[in-house]
This record gives C-alpha cells, structure tokens and sequence, in this order.
C-alpha cells in the first residue's frame, strides 16, 4: 500500500482567487492543452452531458488535484479521465453500464497519445472512469484493471466523483447534495461551481483547446 497521505482540508477561498489561480498555466494552458489532444466529436451532445459537463469536471479536478500537489502524471491522467468519463453515455438518463462502455472506449480515443503507450497510465484512466459511479472504496474497477488499490488512486476516484457531483449544480432541478461529496475540499468548490455555471469560462476554454487542436490536426496531416 501506498503509505502518502493527502491532506484534505476546506480552503477558504475567494472565487476570484480560484480564478487567479487557474489562469496560472498548470490549470487552464493544461487544461486546453490536453483537451487538444482528444477528438471533439468523442464527447456526449446531450443537454446535460456535453463537452461542457466533461471540461468543468477537469477544471474541478484539477483544482482539487493542485491542492493535494499530485504529481503532473496523476494530474494528466485525472484531467483525461475527466474529459471522457461519460464518453460511453447513450443518453442523458441514468445509465449504470456507461462507465464500462467509457472505459472500453477509451485505448481508441488516447492511443495516439505517447504518454498512453505505457499500459499503467492507460489502465489508470479506464479504472477511474469505470469506477466514477462506483463508490471509491469498491476493490472492483482497480481490480478490472490490475491497478494497485493504494492512497493516491483511490484519491484520484474520489476527486473525479465529486467533480462530477459539483457539476449537478448545472441543473435547474435539485439534485445537489453537499453531503454527497467525498472530500472537504470538494465543499470548497460549491461557490465557484454555482459561480462558473453562469460565466462563459468553459465556453472560452473550449474555444481555445479546439483551437489548438485545428493547430495540431495539421500539423499532423
Ligand atoms: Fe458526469
């Protein structure tokens, strides 16, 4: 077992100091930088599910992951596993086995990433999105995907699920729970998430990651 611990703690911070923090350039350049490197047409085009839901997840969890000073390979498979948690959605509703069919769908999607040639970071990204609907202490997707089941990884499901859940404020309905996050860090979040829903960061994020990606389409061809 891995014997690191990660402090978790509320910050208690402006949303304009999350907002100078992510223009720092380990948090949005990052951001758009590795949603350059995935296809725009993977993502859901569902009301609730969209590219939109799938990039405030990965600015969440990268906020989170900054304060918990993971390391940039734990930050860059978080951020992935982020983008294409609900890759496997067929619809808005609830749907269990999308995260399996996320997971499977993945090796497609990353494969001409370099970083995903080594099999560990690979299997990393498939167990968090198989297990994003799970609860973070089931053995089952790290077991699935022979990942060890230590401090940081169980860590990294936990950021990405209350990433998710912080973005529920983005329905009109009520189904937030606070009491549904894992971390307290996560409780930090709620202003800046109820914050960002009404602002067009996401929107300017994406235009600028699909920038890059025309950019490096070329480059390519
Ligand atoms: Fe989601």
């Amino acid at each position: 077992m891995d014997k690191v611990k990660f402090k978790d703690e509320s910050i208690n911070v402006s949303n304009e100091e999350i907002l100078k923090l992510i223009s720092n350039k380990a948090i949005m350049p990052f951001l758009e930088q590795n949603l350059s490197l995935i296809d725009s047409f993977v993502f859901p085009e569902f009301p609730n599910h969209d590219i939109k839901h799938s990039c405030k997840v990965a600015l969440f969890s990268l906020i989170m992951a900054t304060y918990f000073y993971l390391d940039n390979n734990s930050k860059k498979i978080l951020v992935d596993a982020a983008f294409l948690h609900d890759v496997g959605r067929i619809d808005d509703y609830y749907d269990y086995d999308h995260s399996y069919l996320g997971a499977s769908l993945v090796d497609e999607v990353l494969k001409n990433q370099p970083f995903y040639q080594n099999i560990d970071n690979l299997n990393l990204v498939r167990a968090l999105i198989f297990g994003h609907n799970k609860t973070p202490y089931d053995n089952l997707p790290f077991i699935k995907y022979n990942v060890l089941n230590n401090d940081k990884n169980i860590l990294l499901l936990k950021i990405l699920k209350d990433a998710d859940v912080l973005d529920l404020l983005r329905k009109k309905e009520i189904m937030f729970n606070e009491n549904n996050l894992y971390l307290n860090i996560s409780k930090s979040l709620i202003n800046f998430s109820k914050f960002i829903q009404e602002s067009n960061i996401i929107e300017e994020m994406i235009e600028r990651g699909e920038r890059d990606d025309r950019r490096n389409s070329k480059r390519f061809n």
